[in-house]
């Protein structure tokens, strides 16, 4: 039986050299996620822009330092979650990811990196990542609030770029950060029924 870290080992080896869908065309570097095999919290933005493609790591632009001040507000450190995208490869000019490529890298790569971790909580950021899980919801009503799928729980929030560039979601994003320890202390009182748990995850 593998570790956890040797399975994202190797997804992380197939995602570097991957061409199942045509973002590899445009890439320079994919970027397969970084952080603990054990991680509680996962975090899944919406695909590598220019400083992530550079670099092969996630969240290294502006985006990626104010989700550190995020992160921080949780009381965590950026090394102790795991942070990923739905799509790991830049899509050329930051276009939005197209639905085939998601379903091709998703079904590729992201639900066996879930699966290895077994995170706690997955926070998604954005509305690609939030529609994987909760596809008929809107962001503006639902975001900061946990919500169980497929014995998963999910809480989406708004994406930091997003609040970056328009400032009426920076407060909203920085509150639902902060409830965050109270969501998993809430969580560890009540975790989720095991046996709800489906062994092969499938966002789709
Ligand atoms: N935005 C994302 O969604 N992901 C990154 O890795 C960087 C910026
Ligand atoms: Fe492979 Fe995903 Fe990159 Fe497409 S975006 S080439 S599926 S790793």
């Amino acid at each position: 039986m593998k570790t956890a870290a040797e399975v994202l080992n190797e997804l992380a080896q197939g995602i570097r050299s991957c061409t199942l869908c045509p973002l590899h065309l445009h890439r320079k570097l994919a970027v397969p996620g970084e952080g603990p095999a054990d991680a509680k919290v996962m975090l899944i933005g919406e695909a590598p822009g220019y400083h992530e493609d550079q670099q092969g790591r996630p969240f290294v632009g502006p985006a990626g330092r104010f989700l550190t001040e995020l992160l921080a507000r949780a009381g965590f450190r950026r090394e102790d979650v795991f942070i990923t995208n739905v799509v790991k490869c830049r899509p050329p000019n930051n276009r939005d990811p197209a639905p085939g490529e998601i379903r091709t890298c998703t079904s590729a790569w992201l639900e066996r990196q879930i699966e290895a971790i077994n995170p706690e909580v997955i926070i998604t950021l954005g509305r690609y990542s939030m529609a994987l899980f909760l596809p008929n919801q809107s962001i503006t009503k639902v975001h900061g609030q946990p919500h169980q799928v497929n014995g998963r729980v999910i809480v989406p929030m708004f994406h930091p770029a997003a609040a970056l560039h328009q400032e009426r979601f920076k407060e909203p994003l920085l509150k639902d950060f902060e409830k965050l320890p109270q969501i998993l202390a809430e969580l560890r009182r009540q975790p989720p029924a095991a046996d709800t748990r489906p062994q092969q995850l499938s966002l789709f």
